[in-house]
C-alpha cells in the first residue's frame, strides 16, 4: 500500500485513542503539534472523560469522587471483610489453569484472564468483582459503563538472571494522553520488597504546567530515543514529576486487602523491588475512545464480548509469533499455578 493512501486512516485515528507518534505521522507531526494538535487532544480527552464520569457519579461516595479527581486515585484499606478476603486469597492461590506471561526487563508478569468462563470456576473472585458498590466505582473512575477487563496478576521481580535491561515500567511515565483507569486489589502486603505502585498525586490534571509539558514533548516525541515515548507513553524525569503534581512521587506501601484505583494519565511507575520477590493482586484496566461524549452501554453481553475479543487477539498474536518461530508478548506458559 502506498504511504499516502494511508492518510485517511491516520486522520481517522486522531479521533480515537491512537497515541503513537512514531506510527502515525499526523499524530507525530511536529508542525501540527506546534499548532497544538497534541495538547488539544490531551485537553479535549480529559474534559470529555469528565463529562462521561458525571453520568456515573450517583451512588459513588463524594469522598471517593473527590479523591479521584483531586489526587488521581482512590485508596481503600481493609476493603473486604477479613474472612471474605482470606477466602479470596486461598481461592486465587489454588487457581489452576491457563497463565500468560509478559517479560519486561528483568520482570516477569503473570496474568490470568478473568473471563466469564474462568470466573465461574472462581466464585470467591466473582463475588468481589460483582459487588454493586465496586462496579459503581469502576464505572465512575473509568467514565464508561463497560466494566474493566480483569485479571489475576502476579508480578515476579528480578527473576531473569541473564537480563540486565531495566523494567521500563519502573521508570516514571504516563500511559497515554487520555484518562485511563487501572485498579489493584492487593492480595498481599506491598512494600519496598515487592514493589509498590508509585504515583504523583495531582498529576491527573491537564493544568497549565501539564499542557506546557505535553506540548514540548509532542514536538520531539516522534524522534525520541526512548521508544515508549515515541509510541506516546511519555517517560517523565524526577524533576518534571515534581512540577506535574501537587507533591512528588508517592509509593503506596499498603497491607493486603487494599483497593487502589488510579488514573494512569497521571505520572506513575512500578516501584523498585528486590529480586526474587512477587506481588499478587486482582488487576484490571479500562480505556475507551476518549472523544465519545456518551458513557456507553453496560450490558453484560458487552462485558463478555470484550473478553472474547481480547482472547482472540491473544490467540492471533500467538499464531503470528509461532509462524516466525517466536513467542507472543503475552504468551501462555507451561506453569498452571500462580
Ligand atoms: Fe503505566
Amino acid at each position: 500500500m502506498k504511504p499516502w493512501t494511508r492518510y485517511p486512516l491516520w486522520l481517522g485515528e486522531l479521533f480515537t485513542g491512537a497515541k503513537s507518534f512514531a506510527a502515525n505521522p499526523i499524530i507525530g507531526s511536529e508542525r501540527l503539534n506546534r499548532y497544538g494538535l497534541h495538547a488539544g487532544r490531551v485537553w479535549a480527552a480529559y474534559w470529555i472523560s469528565r463529562l462521561r464520569m458525571a453520568f456515573f457519579a450517583p451512588g459513588v461516595p463524594k469522598a471517593d469522587r473527590e479523591q479521584f479527581q483531586t489526587l488521581g486515585y482512590v485508596l481503600k484499606e481493609n476493603y473486604l471483610p477479613q474472612e471474605q478476603f482470606e477466602r479470596l486469597v486461598t481461592a486465587v492461590r489454588h487457581y489452576e489453569g491457563e497463565i500468560r506471561e509478559c517479560l519486561q526487563g528483568d520482570t516477569r508478569t503473570h496474568r490470568v484472564l478473568l473471563s466469564p468462563e474462568v470466573l465461574e470456576t472462581l466464585p470467591e473472585v466473582k463475588a468481589v468483582l460483582e459487588k454493586p458498590s465496586l462496579k459503581r466505582l469502576f464505572r465512575y473512575c473509568a467514565g464508561h459503563a463497560r466494566l474493566p477487563i480483569c485479571h489475576i496478576e502476579n508480578v515476579h521481580n528480578g527473576s531473569r538472571d541473564s537480563v540486565t535491561e531495566r523494567d521500563p515500567q519502573k521508570n516514571l511515565h504516563v500511559d497515554t494522553f487520555q484518562p485511563t483507569m487501572k485498579f489493584w486489589l492487593y492480595l498481599e502486603e506491598v512494600s519496598d520488597v515487592n514493589g509498590p505502585f508509585v504515583f504523583v498525586p495531582g498529576s491527573n490534571h491537564p493544568h497549565r504546567e501539564r499542557l506546557k509539558w505535553e506540548y514540548e514533548m509532542s514536538l520531539r516525541a516522534r524522534e525520541h530515543a526512548d521508544r515508549y515515548t515515541a509510541r506516546g507513553s511519555f517517560r517523565v524525569s524526577a524533576e518534571e514529576a515534581e512540577r506535574l503534581g501537587v507533591s512528588g512521587p508517592t509509593a503506596f506501601k499498603v497491607k493486603g486487602n487494599t483497593l487502589l484505583i488510579g488514573n494512569t494519565f497521571g505520572v506513575h511507575a512500578r516501584g523498585n523491588a528486590e529480586p526474587g520477590s512477587s506481588r499478587l493482586a486482582l488487576w484490571g484496566m479500562s480505556r475507551t475512545n476518549p472523544f465519545l461524549p456518551l458513557p456507553g452501554l453496560g450490558f453484560n453481553a458487552f462485558n463478555r464480548l470484550q473478553y472474547r475479543v481480547l482472547q482472540r487477539e491473544r490467540d492471533r498474536a500467538d499464531a503470528k509469533a509461532a509462524a516466525q518461530g517466536g513467542q507472543s508478548s503475552w504468551h501462555v506458559i507451561d506453569q498452571r499455578r500462580l
